[in-house]
């Protein structure tokens, strides 16, 4: 099998969502990956944040061969062992009092807006004008349902599927005037990415977040964040909205959590929680021993790597920076932990050094357009930073050669960026 004969074969079988790098990729070990020619690959994109713990971990791969020998699914109508014990370990180190599991962070953003929408409806005390109005936030992300679509403020995404679910407003994302001016008592939560992903790693300004929090605490709505691409670890601390000192009604997370399998989570309060009975939400899959048992394992390593991934989040960034210092062709570096991103001034130059640094043997991701985003696995080490850092610097460069002037071909979007997310 090669990739040439792969790629035929899904052009004639496939329902034509993705445009895929021409690269058939075989197997994985820590931070690498080997193709079918055998050509080896250092991962800064970590299947978009997925594979945290690297490829093939001793550990994770020990609890899978076991939990595989004993059972890997039974329905939600009967208890397993470890759905409990996972829920604990994320109730710890989230604030938070209980999780719902399902299969994906959009099944988790789902399930978030149903509950938003079960907790206005049992507590409205809004008299006659109906709690049900969610505040979304420009630019953000939430995956590919139409709930989650519904509060996607990128209008690439809705644009095909309207009309999406109604109650949804946008915000100008960090705009505290904009949201005080949208919020009033009808809006039964306020939704967002603490940092968002897909469009650029850009964090919430602390300001923001708080008047968020003041808001939904003030008027009985909601704050539920999306924590899906940022959250568990990924910023140094268990959740990003730990940076800031607020605490959400709802969090979902995703990705990470069993290491490649599928797994999200819907984590709340008591108060929220009180108001889902049985059969209201519910899923086949979701929350099966197999990917419980790995995400129990999932959490032990990732409290053990939280000083490492800090670290090392704050040697990228000041590399990141040195880029940003010497070639007038990078416009900002942001991020948090090993989360981070540099925007070019084009993104006919993102897209070029993106294929130069794979054509090198290093995969990195272009996301909205212009912004380079990396997702390195938690166990990255220095010397993998500084081979990444140095590749960048000499992409740079030499693109800098071959176009001395700024260009700017941001607003063409391409199809290659609705593959991102
Ligand atoms: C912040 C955020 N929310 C939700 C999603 C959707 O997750 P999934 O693709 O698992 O449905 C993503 C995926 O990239 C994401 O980054």
């Amino acid at each position: 099998m090669n990739v040439a004969s792969v790629s035929r074969k899904e052009a004639e079988l496939l329902v034509p969502t993705y445009e895929r790098q021409p690269i058939l990729f075989e197997r994985g070990r820590g931070v690498y990956l080997w193709d079918a020619q055998g050509k080896r690959y250092l991962d800064f994109l970590s299947g978009i944040g997925v594979n945290a713990l690297g490829h093939k971990h001793p550990a994770i791969q020990a609890v899978i061969r076991r939990q595989a020998a004993r059972l890997i699914h039974i329905s939600n109508l009967f208890f397993h062992e470890y759905q409990a014990e996972l829920a604990q370990l994320l109730t710890e180190i989230s604030g938070l009092d209980r999780a719902f599991f399902c299969n994906s962070g959009t099944e988790a953003w789902e399930g978030a807006l149903k509950m938003a929408r079960a907790f206005a409806q049992a507590n409205n005390k809004n008299g006659s004008k109906p709690k049900w109005r969610f505040l979304a936030m420009d630019n953000s992300f939430h995956g590919r349902t139409f709930g989650s679509l519904a509060t996607t403020g990128q209008p690439k995404y809705r644009a095909p599927f309207v009309p999406l679910l109604p109650g949804v407003d946008f915000v100008k994302f960090n705009d505290v005037d904009d949201l005080r001016q949208k919020f009033d008592s009808s809006v039964c939560a306020v939704c967002i990415e603490t940092i968002q992903g897909e469009g650029g790693i850009c964090p919430a300004h602390p300001e923001f977040l708080k008047l968020a929090s003041h808001l939904t605490k003030e008027t009985g709505a909601l704050l539920i964040l999306d924590e899906i691409q940022c959250g568990l670890g990924r910023t140094g601390r268990h959740f990003a909205y730990q940076h800031f000192g607020v605490l959400p009604d709802i969090a979902t997370v995703a990705k990470p959590l069993a290491c490649g399998l599928p797994l999200g989570a819907i984590l709340t309060t008591n108060r929220v929680s009180s108001c889902m009975h049985p059969g209201m939400h519910g899923t086949t899959f979701g929350g099966g021993p197999l990917a419980c048992a790995v995400a129990v394992q999932f959490l032990r390593e990732e409290k053990k790597l939280l000083g490492h991934v800090h670290a090392l989040g704050e040697y990228f960034e000041s590399g990141l920076r040195a880029l940003d210092g010497k070639h007038s062709s990078v416009v900002d570096v942001r991020g948090a932990g090993l989360m981070q991103a540099i925007e070019l001034e084009s993104s006919d130059l993102a897209k070029a050094v993106a294929s130069q640094l794979l054509e090198k043997g290093i995969i990195i991701n272009r996301t909205h357009e212009s912004v380079l985003r990396f997702l390195p696995p938690y166990v990255i080490q220095k010397k993998h930073i500084d081979q990444l850092v140095k590749a960048l610097d000499a992409a740079l460069q030499k693109n800098e050669k071959a176009s001395p002037k700024k260009t700017d071909t941001a607003a063409q979007p391409s199809k290659e960026a609705h593959a991102h997310a």
